[in-house]
Protein backbone atom coordinates (compact mmCIF):
# COMPACT_ATOMS: atom_id res chain seq x y z
CA UNK A 1 0.00 0.00 0.00
CA UNK A 2 1.21 3.58 -0.82
CA UNK A 3 2.07 5.69 1.28
CA UNK A 4 -0.54 8.43 2.56
CA UNK A 5 -0.39 11.75 1.55
CA UNK A 6 -1.49 15.35 1.64
CA UNK A 7 -5.39 15.31 0.68
CA UNK A 8 -5.87 16.93 -2.52
CA UNK A 9 -9.45 17.91 -3.65
CA UNK A 10 -11.24 18.73 -6.91
CA UNK A 11 -13.73 20.92 -5.21
CA UNK A 12 -13.71 22.58 -2.12
CA UNK A 13 -15.73 22.05 0.90
CA UNK A 14 -16.75 18.82 -0.27
CA UNK A 15 -20.29 18.43 2.35
CA UNK A 16 -21.86 15.57 4.04
CA UNK A 17 -25.25 15.82 5.59
CA UNK A 18 -25.08 12.55 7.53
CA UNK A 19 -28.59 11.19 9.44
CA UNK A 20 -29.28 7.95 10.91
CA UNK A 21 -31.49 6.07 13.00
CA UNK A 22 -35.08 7.13 11.60
CA UNK A 23 -36.82 4.62 13.65
CA UNK A 24 -40.20 4.37 10.81
CA UNK A 25 -43.07 2.88 12.42
CA UNK A 26 -42.17 2.38 16.00
CA UNK A 27 -44.16 4.73 18.47
CA UNK A 28 -41.54 7.25 19.01
CA UNK A 29 -41.09 8.25 15.93
CA UNK A 30 -41.86 11.91 14.50
CA UNK A 31 -42.61 12.56 11.40
CA UNK A 32 -42.21 16.40 11.94
CA UNK A 33 -38.48 15.79 12.86
CA UNK A 34 -37.85 14.30 9.66
CA UNK A 35 -39.88 16.20 7.34
CA UNK A 36 -37.63 19.41 8.76
CA UNK A 37 -34.56 17.22 8.47
CA UNK A 38 -34.96 16.67 4.90
CA UNK A 39 -35.91 20.55 4.11
CA UNK A 40 -32.98 21.86 6.32
CA UNK A 41 -30.79 19.29 4.08
CA UNK A 42 -32.78 20.36 0.73
CA UNK A 43 -31.48 24.00 1.73
CA UNK A 44 -28.50 23.25 2.57
CA UNK A 45 -27.23 21.13 -0.73
CA UNK A 46 -25.02 18.90 0.17
CA UNK A 47 -22.93 16.68 -2.00
CA UNK A 48 -23.69 13.57 -0.12
CA UNK A 49 -26.68 12.45 2.02
CA UNK A 50 -25.11 9.15 3.64
CA UNK A 51 -27.81 7.42 6.01
CA UNK A 52 -26.71 5.12 8.78
CA UNK A 53 -29.40 2.43 9.06
CA UNK A 54 -32.76 2.06 11.22
CA UNK A 55 -34.41 3.35 9.14
CA UNK A 56 -37.14 1.34 9.86
CA UNK A 57 -37.90 0.04 13.55
CA UNK A 58 -39.00 -3.96 12.16
CA UNK A 59 -37.43 -4.25 8.68
CA UNK A 60 -41.28 -4.62 7.72
CA UNK A 61 -42.23 -3.89 4.11
CA UNK A 62 -44.76 -1.08 4.81
CA UNK A 63 -42.28 0.69 7.05
CA UNK A 64 -39.79 0.12 3.46
CA UNK A 65 -42.28 1.76 1.69
CA UNK A 66 -42.90 4.98 4.16
CA UNK A 67 -38.88 5.62 4.40
CA UNK A 68 -38.69 5.29 0.46
CA UNK A 69 -40.80 8.20 0.44
CA UNK A 70 -39.66 9.92 2.78
CA UNK A 71 -36.02 9.67 1.12
CA UNK A 72 -37.20 10.38 -2.12
CA UNK A 73 -37.87 13.98 -0.88
CA UNK A 74 -34.12 14.88 -0.43
CA UNK A 75 -32.79 16.68 -3.38
CA UNK A 76 -29.48 15.55 -3.30
CA UNK A 77 -28.49 13.55 -6.31
CA UNK A 78 -26.28 11.03 -4.59
CA UNK A 79 -27.67 9.71 -1.37
CA UNK A 80 -25.73 6.44 0.46
CA UNK A 81 -28.05 4.41 2.65
CA UNK A 82 -26.72 1.01 4.50
CA UNK A 83 -29.17 -1.16 6.71
CA UNK A 84 -29.29 -1.09 10.43
CA UNK A 85 -30.11 -4.30 12.54
CA UNK A 86 -33.50 -3.02 12.92
CA UNK A 87 -33.82 -2.72 9.15
CA UNK A 88 -32.70 -6.51 9.31
CA UNK A 89 -35.16 -8.17 11.43
CA UNK A 90 -37.81 -9.73 9.71
CA UNK A 91 -35.23 -10.46 6.95
CA UNK A 92 -35.85 -6.42 6.02
CA UNK A 93 -32.65 -6.66 4.30
CA UNK A 94 -34.85 -8.18 0.91
CA UNK A 95 -36.86 -4.97 1.14
CA UNK A 96 -33.89 -2.75 1.49
CA UNK A 97 -32.10 -4.32 -0.98
CA UNK A 98 -35.39 -4.21 -3.41
CA UNK A 99 -36.07 -0.56 -2.54
CA UNK A 100 -32.88 1.11 -1.67
CA UNK A 101 -30.29 -1.40 -3.48
CA UNK A 102 -26.86 -2.55 -2.65
CA UNK A 103 -26.25 -2.67 0.59
CA UNK A 104 -22.23 -2.04 0.09
CA UNK A 105 -21.46 1.04 -1.91
CA UNK A 106 -18.26 3.15 -2.86
CA UNK A 107 -18.63 6.09 -4.32
CA UNK A 108 -15.86 9.17 -4.97
CA UNK A 109 -16.49 12.75 -5.01
CA UNK A 110 -14.15 15.42 -5.84
CA UNK A 111 -11.19 13.60 -4.41
CA UNK A 112 -13.13 11.84 -1.59
CA UNK A 113 -13.57 8.08 -1.48
CA UNK A 114 -16.49 6.69 0.77
CA UNK A 115 -17.13 3.04 1.76
CA UNK A 116 -20.24 2.17 3.07
CA UNK A 117 -20.86 -0.94 4.32
CA UNK A 118 -24.01 -3.33 5.87
CA UNK A 119 -22.97 -4.21 9.51
CA UNK A 120 -26.02 -5.99 10.44
CA UNK A 121 -27.16 -9.72 10.34
CA UNK A 122 -30.60 -11.07 9.29
CA UNK A 123 -32.47 -11.12 12.78
CA UNK A 124 -29.71 -9.93 15.17
CA UNK A 125 -29.29 -6.83 16.65
CA UNK A 126 -25.32 -7.36 17.05
CA UNK A 127 -22.88 -6.49 13.94
CA UNK A 128 -19.93 -7.59 12.06
CA UNK A 129 -18.02 -6.47 9.24
CA UNK A 130 -16.19 -9.91 8.72
CA UNK A 131 -12.01 -10.47 8.17
CA UNK A 132 -13.20 -11.38 4.54
CA UNK A 133 -13.90 -8.04 3.71
CA UNK A 134 -11.04 -6.30 5.28
CA UNK A 135 -9.13 -6.59 2.15
CA UNK A 136 -12.30 -4.46 0.12
CA UNK A 137 -11.57 -2.14 2.88
CA UNK A 138 -7.86 -1.78 2.08
CA UNK A 139 -8.76 -1.72 -1.83
CA UNK A 140 -11.55 1.23 -1.70
CA UNK A 141 -8.84 3.22 0.26
CA UNK A 142 -5.91 2.47 -1.72
CA UNK A 143 -5.52 6.10 -3.56
CA UNK A 144 -2.91 7.90 -1.67
CA UNK A 145 -4.00 11.70 -0.94
CA UNK A 146 -7.64 10.94 -1.12
CA UNK A 147 -10.22 12.16 2.11
CA UNK A 148 -11.30 8.85 3.20
CA UNK A 149 -14.73 7.82 4.68
CA UNK A 150 -16.25 4.93 6.39
CA UNK A 151 -19.85 4.43 7.19
CA UNK A 152 -21.90 2.09 8.33
CA UNK A 153 -24.37 1.46 11.11
CA UNK A 154 -23.58 -0.23 14.61
CA UNK A 155 -20.73 1.91 17.06
CA UNK A 156 -17.03 1.36 16.29
CA UNK A 157 -16.03 2.53 19.74
CA UNK A 158 -18.04 2.73 22.88
CA UNK A 159 -20.45 5.95 22.92
CA UNK A 160 -20.06 7.38 26.69
CA UNK A 161 -23.90 8.16 28.02
CA UNK A 162 -25.36 5.12 26.40
CA UNK A 163 -24.97 3.09 29.46
CA UNK A 164 -24.07 -1.04 28.90
CA UNK A 165 -21.88 -1.73 26.59
CA UNK A 166 -23.58 -3.93 24.07
CA UNK A 167 -24.23 -4.33 20.21
CA UNK A 168 -20.38 -3.05 19.08
CA UNK A 169 -19.35 -4.79 16.15
CA UNK A 170 -17.69 -8.01 16.78
CA UNK A 171 -14.81 -7.69 14.99
CA UNK A 172 -14.08 -3.80 16.29
CA UNK A 173 -10.25 -4.18 17.42
CA UNK A 174 -9.20 -6.02 13.82
CA UNK A 175 -11.58 -3.04 11.71
CA UNK A 176 -9.88 0.09 13.90
CA UNK A 177 -6.54 -1.24 12.43
CA UNK A 178 -7.67 -1.94 9.14
CA UNK A 179 -9.09 1.15 8.45
CA UNK A 180 -6.44 3.31 10.46
CA UNK A 181 -3.82 1.49 8.22
CA UNK A 182 -5.87 2.59 5.42
CA UNK A 183 -5.89 5.77 5.93
CA UNK A 184 -9.35 6.38 6.88
CA UNK A 185 -9.71 9.89 7.85
CA UNK A 186 -13.57 9.73 9.07
CA UNK A 187 -16.43 7.02 10.19
CA UNK A 188 -19.48 7.35 10.34
CA UNK A 189 -21.80 5.49 12.36
CA UNK A 190 -25.14 5.48 14.48
CA UNK A 191 -27.42 2.76 16.40
CA UNK A 192 -26.44 4.45 19.52
CA UNK A 193 -28.54 7.12 18.83
CA UNK A 194 -26.15 9.01 21.21
CA UNK A 195 -24.20 11.94 19.62
CA UNK A 196 -20.66 11.61 20.06
CA UNK A 197 -16.84 12.06 18.41
CA UNK A 198 -13.61 10.24 19.51
CA UNK A 199 -10.55 10.86 17.58
CA UNK A 200 -8.04 7.50 17.57
CA UNK A 201 -5.04 8.02 15.89
CA UNK A 202 -5.79 10.53 13.98
CA UNK A 203 -8.64 8.73 12.79
CA UNK A 204 -12.35 10.55 13.78
CA UNK A 205 -15.12 8.30 14.92
CA UNK A 206 -18.21 10.37 14.84
CA UNK A 207 -21.11 8.85 16.11
CA UNK A 208 -24.81 10.33 15.14
CA UNK A 209 -27.93 10.66 17.31
CA UNK A 210 -31.38 9.96 16.33
CA UNK A 211 -32.82 12.38 13.74
CA UNK A 212 -36.12 11.87 14.13
CA UNK A 213 -36.76 9.46 17.17
CA UNK A 214 -37.71 10.22 20.54
CA UNK A 215 -36.10 6.61 21.84
CA UNK A 216 -33.38 8.86 23.56
CA UNK A 217 -31.09 8.39 26.58
CA UNK A 218 -30.73 11.28 29.13
CA UNK A 219 -30.99 14.20 28.04
CA UNK A 220 -29.81 13.71 24.54
CA UNK A 221 -32.26 15.28 21.52
CA UNK A 222 -32.84 14.28 17.95
CA UNK A 223 -29.89 15.23 15.82
CA UNK A 224 -27.77 14.80 12.60
CA UNK A 225 -24.40 15.78 11.52
CA UNK A 226 -22.99 18.30 8.59
CA UNK A 227 -19.71 17.57 7.55
CA UNK A 228 -17.06 20.13 5.55
CA UNK A 229 -14.55 19.06 4.05
CA UNK A 230 -11.58 21.08 2.86
CA UNK A 231 -7.88 20.24 2.27
CA UNK A 232 -6.50 21.81 5.40
CA UNK A 233 -9.78 21.69 7.95
CA UNK A 234 -12.24 19.82 8.46
CA UNK A 235 -15.25 20.81 9.97
CA UNK A 236 -18.38 18.34 11.82
CA UNK A 237 -20.93 20.08 13.02
CA UNK A 238 -24.15 18.69 14.99
CA UNK A 239 -27.68 20.33 13.62
CA UNK A 240 -30.50 20.24 15.87
CA UNK A 241 -33.98 20.23 13.60
CA UNK A 242 -35.37 23.37 13.94
CA UNK A 243 -32.50 24.18 16.01
CA UNK A 244 -29.42 25.43 16.36
CA UNK A 245 -25.54 24.15 15.01
CA UNK A 246 -22.28 23.47 17.28
CA UNK A 247 -19.04 22.71 15.87
CA UNK A 248 -18.33 19.38 17.48
CA UNK A 249 -15.15 18.61 15.70
CA UNK A 250 -12.46 20.72 13.53
CA UNK A 251 -9.30 18.91 12.51
CA UNK A 252 -6.99 18.94 9.58
CA UNK A 253 -6.65 15.64 7.60
CA UNK A 254 -3.49 13.84 8.45
CA UNK A 255 -1.16 11.36 6.83
CA UNK A 256 -1.65 8.41 9.12
CA UNK A 257 -1.99 5.35 7.33
CA UNK A 258 0.26 2.87 7.53
CA UNK A 259 1.18 3.74 11.20
CA UNK A 260 0.06 1.44 13.90
CA UNK A 261 -0.04 -2.08 12.38
CA UNK A 262 0.95 -3.97 15.00
CA UNK A 263 -1.41 -7.17 15.14
CA UNK A 264 -0.90 -10.08 12.41
CA UNK A 265 -4.61 -9.50 11.18
CA UNK A 266 -3.47 -6.81 8.75
CA UNK A 267 -0.14 -7.62 8.17
CA UNK A 268 -1.66 -10.79 6.65
CA UNK A 269 -4.64 -8.74 5.18
CA UNK A 270 -1.96 -6.13 3.75
CA UNK A 271 0.71 -8.65 2.36
CA UNK A 272 3.29 -7.24 4.73
CA UNK A 273 6.78 -8.87 6.03
CA UNK A 274 5.32 -11.09 8.93
CA UNK A 275 8.19 -10.72 11.84
FE1 LIG B 1 -31.48 2.74 16.12
FE1 LIG C 1 -29.45 0.06 15.53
Amino acid sequence: MAPQEKVRLQKSPVTIAHISDFHIGSYHFVSNLLNRTIQEINEEGPDVVIITGDLTNEGFRQEYNTARAYVNNLECPRVIVVPGNHDSRNVGYLHFEELFGERFTRMEIAGVDILAVDSSEPDLDNGRIGRERYKHILQAFARPDSFKVFALHHHLLPVPGTGRERNIIYDAGDLLEVLIYSGVHLVLTGHKHVPYVWELEGMYVVNAGTVSSLRLRGHTKPCYNLVEIREDEVLIYRKYPFGERDVIACFEPGAHGGRHVISGVVKEIAGLEME
